[in-house]
């Protein structure tokens, strides 16, 4: 196969550009960041782009019914099965400039690499964009590509609502994006996705990529602890039932539980904390609460939500008129990549003369949804500030974004000819 490299340069200036589309003055980081959350204006914005540059480059679109966007070039054989690679458009409200955008900016890069050198691949190569990849809004995350392959039904996610009560079918709606396409049709050969780590490893180890193995165990609960509000100065302290203080206390057991490793190598973050009615007089009689927690090994999981689900009894046992309801919102188990993406990634990244390692996601991805359908893998690039993401700083410089994304190159046209 002849050698093809991306245009860096390229690249860079398509990420500066997207970049712009929801950039925001980050008061705490005192740095513009990203602010695409899903299915709103600057969300809308983005997928314009991101449609303009499909269309430039010849490619043929198409919209699911939850507002995927599939962009198609045809290959050869058009009765095999097409590689499909891509990421998401929307971000966190205080996110950066790659997570995400760099799957797909990358994917189109990809393809006009291939426009250029005027090579037809055997099998279609599809780009996707899929719909509320962060979860922030509606409270699940990889929602349209668990839609897409089945785990989520059409009707349930159309329904999600976010803190406004606006709903997802209505905003789809709304910015454009309620496509005609059935959702669940899809079955691509393959999917591949190249992602910046958003984590230490890659950066620390001084190292060019990452090829990874799986995804970890993802759990999500909203919690609505309610006690009761009174005067913050007038209420003897054996008279209160604070809704705060039993945030406070869950929060804190949550950390005991991952200190102790008894749960393998457990994280779990409580991201929301909302108390009403928030006066610094009135003893909080309601709290709206969430609880993240992620974990490489299933079995360590199933234990850790049980193990809550106890404490949270148990406090409620403690505290007469305390009450804590407990609502999932998103679960997942451990998903692990296909051999096939993964020797993939690590042949093309060798043959690169690109160090690597072996290394598991701590994010979550639309690949694993895909992964239940086809054989799925990623790419991991470097980030700076040891990779922090979900966060203005995110960010992975020129070198780190090109030799990813010619891996991503590289594994495409591998795929592709995998007949
Ligand atoms: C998506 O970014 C996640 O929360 O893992
Ligand atoms: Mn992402
Ligand atoms: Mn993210």
């Amino acid at each position: 196969m002849k050698e093809l490299s991306i245009n860096r340069d390229r690249l860079w200036s398509h990420l500066s550009e997207l970049g712009e589309i929801g950039a925001y003055h980050d008061e705490v980081a005192d740095l513009v960041g990203v602010r695409r959350l899903a299915l709103s204006d600057e969300d809308r914005a983005g997928r314009d782009r991101v449609v303009a540059w499909m269309r430039e480059l010849g490619l043929s679109i198409s919209i699911d019914e939850i507002g995927n966007i599939y962009a198609e070039r045809a290959g050869r054989d058009a009765s095999l099965s097409p590689v499909m690679f891509g990421s998401h458009v929307d971000s966190v409200p205080t996110g950066g400039r790659f997570d995400g955008a760099l799957g797909v900016l990358g994917a189109l890069e990809v393809v006009r690499t291939l426009n250029d050198a005027g090579e037809q691949t055997t099998r279609p190569l599809v780009v996707g964009a899929f719909t509320d990849e962060e979860g922030c809004r509606f409270g699940t995350d990889m929602l349209g590509s668990a839609v897409a392959t089945g785990r989520i039904p059409l009707q349930q996610a159309y329904g999600l609502t976010d803190r406004d009560g606006l709903c997802i079918g209505d905003e789809l709606e709304r910015i454009g994006y309620k496509g005609k396409e059935p959702v669940n049709q899809r079955r691509p050969h393959a999917y591949v996705e190249c992602h910046v780590e958003q984590g230490p490893t890659l950066i620390r180890e001084g190292l060019d990529v990452g090829v990874v193995t799986m995804v970890q165990a993802i759990s999500w609960h909203e919690l609505t602890i309610t006690g009761r509000s009174a005067h913050a100065g007038a209420t003897p302290t054996s008279y209160r039932v604070d809704a705060g203080l039993a945030a406070a206390r869950i929060n804190v057991r949550l950390r005991e539980m991952v200190d102790s490793g008894e749960f393998g190598e457990l994280r779990a973050t409580m991201g929301v904390n909302r108390p009403h009615p928030g006066m610094i007089n009135v003893i909080p009689g309601r709290v709206i609460a969430t609880v993240d927690m992620r974990n490489p090994d299933d079995d360590g999981m199933r234990r850790a939500e049980q193990a809550l689900g106890r404490y949270i009894e148990e406090l409620q046992e403690q505290t007469e008129g305390l009450r804590i309801a407990l609502r999932r919102t998103a679960r997942t188990d451990v998903v692990p990549f296909a051999e096939k993406v993964r020797s993939a990634v690590e042949g093309a990244a060798n043959d690169r003369g690109l160090s690597n390692r072996r290394l598991f996601a701590g994010a979550g991805h639309d690949a694993q949804e895909w992964a239940h359908v086809c054989d799925a893998g990623m790419i991991f690039a470097p980030g700076e500030y040891d990779g922090i993401s979900h966060n203005p700083r995110e960010y992975s410089n020129e070198k780190q974004c090109g030799d990813s994304i010619d891996v991503l190159l590289d594994v495409v046209r591998r795929l592709a000819e995998d007949v």
